[in-house]
C-alpha cells in the first residue's frame, strides 16, 4: 500500500485545497493529512487563522479524500510523521517547492501545481473590508508599530496624525503612508480605526474624539489616568459599536497569556505574591522626566507592572500604598506601588532613574514562577519548587517587537471573528486607570 502524507492549515477551505487533496490521494492508496493548530501558525509568524481547527478538521474530512487526519503542532514534526506512518509520498502545493526537499531523505517528495486565482488570504480580504488604520502620534511607538504591522493582514495603516505638520510629513514618508495631516477632523474622515500613539495626556481626548465618530480604536498605555475616563470610553464604544482596545503589549503575547494559564493551574498551589519589576533609565531631557502632570515611572511603565498583578488577584484590593523617589519636579524616578490583598500581597516597582532587575515573580503555596527579564516580553519562564530537581522550564514564542499580537487581535475584534477579549478586558482596563488615579492623586497631594 502506497501511503501519501500532507499537510496545510486549509483555512476558509477553497477550490485549491481541494484540487490539492484530490490529488495527492491520487497519488497513492492512503492518504493522511495533517491539520495545522492555530499555535503552530502562530509560532511561524502565520497570525491570520480564521476558521478554529476543528472547522478546518471537518472541510479536510468533507471532502471524502483524506483516509485519516493528524494534527500539526511543532517544528520538525514532518519528519517524525513520515518515519511513524511509513511514508511513501510526501506532497504540498508548488509553492512550496524546494523547501522541503531535506524530506526525500525519508521519502518521495511531489510538489503539486497550486491552483491559480485562489488562496486563504485572498478569501480573508475578500471576506472582511480592509482596515484603514490612522495613527495618531509619530514618536518611537508609532515607528514599530508600522514595522509591526506589516505581519498582520486585514489593515492598512494609511495615514498619520500630529499637529506638528513637519513631524506628520517626515514620518509619512519615512514610512511611505498615503497622508499625512495636522488637521484631526481630516484624519478622522479618512480612516475607520486608530491607533493613538501620542503623549499620554492626549489619550483620552483622542480615544474619545474618534469613537464619537464611530472609528475602532486601540489606545496606547495608560489609556486614562481616572477610571470615570476609561468607564466613560467603554461605555461610548458600546454605544457606538466599535471596538476599543488598551495596547499594553504583554497582556496580548502568548508567552504571557500561557503563564497566567499555568499560574492559575494550582500547581504552585494557592498565589501568594507578585513581584513585577520594569526599569529603563531614561535621559532627563525627554518627556518621561519632564511632563510634570503626565511623566514619571508608573505612568510610564506602571501599565504592564499592574497588569500581572490585576490579572492574578483582581481589581479588589483592600488597599494600595505607595514608596516614592521623585525628582527635584515631583516626578516619580522610581517607585513601589503595594497591593495589599486579603492573605496575600503584591508589588509594582517602576524605575527612571533607578535600574533593577526586570522580573516577574509569582509566589505559591507549593512553589514559584520566575520570568526572567524582559519579563514584559514573555519568551520563558521556569516553574520552581522546593525539590528544585522537580523544576521545569517553559519557552514560548515571541516574534519581532510583540506588537504584532495585539494589533492580530484588534483586527480579528474589528471583523468579529476573534475570541480575545479576555486577554485585556474592559474591567481589567478600568482597573489600571483606578490605579492610575490613585497614584496621581498622592503625587498632587505631596507636591501642594
Ligand atoms: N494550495 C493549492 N492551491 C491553492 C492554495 C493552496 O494547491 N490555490 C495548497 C498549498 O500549496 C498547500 C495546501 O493547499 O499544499 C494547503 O495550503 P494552505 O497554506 O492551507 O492554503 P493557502 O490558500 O495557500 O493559505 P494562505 O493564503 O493562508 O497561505
Amino acid at each position: 500500500m502506497k501511503k501519501v502524507i500532507t499537510y496545510g492549515s486549509f483555512d476558509l477551505f477553497h477550490k485549491g485545497h481541494y484540487r490539492l487533496l484530490e490529488r495527492a490521494k491520487a497519488l497513492g492508496d492512503y492518504l493522511i493529512v495533517g491539520v495545522t493548530t492555530e499555535h503552530y501558525d502562530e509560532s511561524r509568524g502565520k497570525l491570520n487563522i480564521i476558521d478554529p481547527l476543528m472547522e478546518r478538521i471537518e472541510h479536510v474530512k468533507n471532502t471524502g479524500f483524506a483516509d485519516e487526519i493528524i494534527i500539526e503542532d511543532h517544528l520538525g514534526q514532518k519528519v517524525e510523521d513520515i518515519q511513524k506512518y511509513d511514508i511513501d509520498i510526501f506532497t504540498v502545493g508548488s509553492d512550496w517547492r524546494g523547501k522541503f526537499d531535506y524530506l526525500k531523505e525519508y521519502c518521495q517528495v511531489v510538489y503539486l501545481e497550486r491552483t491559480k486565482g485562489i488562496s486563504s488570504t485572498m478569501k480573508r480580504s475578500k471576506k472582511y473590508e480592509l482596515i484603514r488604520l490612522g495613527i495618531m502620534g509619530s514618536g518611537r511607538i508609532a515607528k514599530r508599530f508600522v514595522m509591526e504591522s506589516k505581519f498582520v493582514s486585514g489593515l492598512n495603516i494609511e495615514g498619520v496624525y500630529n499637529p506638528h505638520l513637519a513631524s506628520a510629513k517626515r514620518f509619512a514618508e519615512e514610512n511611505q503612508l498615503a497622508f499625512y495631516t495636522d488637521d484631526l477632523e481630516e484624519f478622522y474622515s479618512k480612516v475607520n480605526a486608530v491607533n493613538i500613539s501620542s503623549p499620554h495626556g492626549t489619550h483620552y481626548e483622542y480615544a474619545k474624539m474618534a469613537l464619537e465618530r464611530g472609528l475602532h480604536v486601540l489606545c496606547e498605555k495608560p489609556m486614562a489616568m481616572k477610571k470615570q475616563l476609561a468607564e466613560e470610553l467603554f461605555s461610548l464604544a458600546k454605544e457606538h459599536n466599535c471596538i476599543l482596545m488598551e495596547a499594553i503589549k504583554t497582556a496580548y503575547i502568548p508567552g504571557f497569556i500561557r503563564l497566567l494559564s499555568v499560574a492559575q493551574s494550582g500547581v504552585i498551589g494557592e498565589i501568594k505574591d507578585i513581584e513585577a519589576c520594569f526599569t529603563r533609565l531614561t535621559d532627563s531631557r525627554l518627556r518621561e522626566l519632564t511632563d510634570l502632570k503626565y511623566g514619571g515611572s508608573v505612568t510610564e511603565f506602571g501599565s504592564y507592572t499592574v497588569l500581572p498583578i490585576i490579572k492574578l488577584f483582581g481589581p479588589n484590593y483592600q488597599k494600595l500604598s505607595f514608596d516614592v523617589i521623585r525628582d527635584d519636579n515631583g516626578l516619580d524616578t522610581y517607585a513601589k506601588i503595594y497591593f495589599h490583598y486579603k492573605d496575600k500581597f503584591a508589588t509594582s516597582k517602576t524605575g527612571l532613574k533607578v535600574k533593577s532587575d526586570g522580573h516577574l515573580l509569582i509566589s505559591g503555596t507549593k512553589g514559584y514562577i520566575m520570568v526572567p527579564a524582559p519579563w514584559w516580553k514573555t519568551k520563558e519562564f521556569e516553574i520552581c519548587y522546593e525539590d528544585f530537581t522537580k523544576n521545569e522550564k517553559v519557552y514560548t514564542n515571541f516574534l519581532g517587537d510583540g506588537l504584532r499580537y495585539e494589533l492580530r487581535d484588534f483586527v480579528s475584534a474589528i471583523n468579529g471573528y476573534g475570541h480575545d477579549k479576555f486577554k485585556l478586558t474592559s474591567k481589567e482596563s478600568i482597573a489600571i486607570a483606578a490605579i492610575m488615579e490613585e497614584f496621581l492623586n498622592q503625587r498632587e497631594n505631596v507636591s501642594d
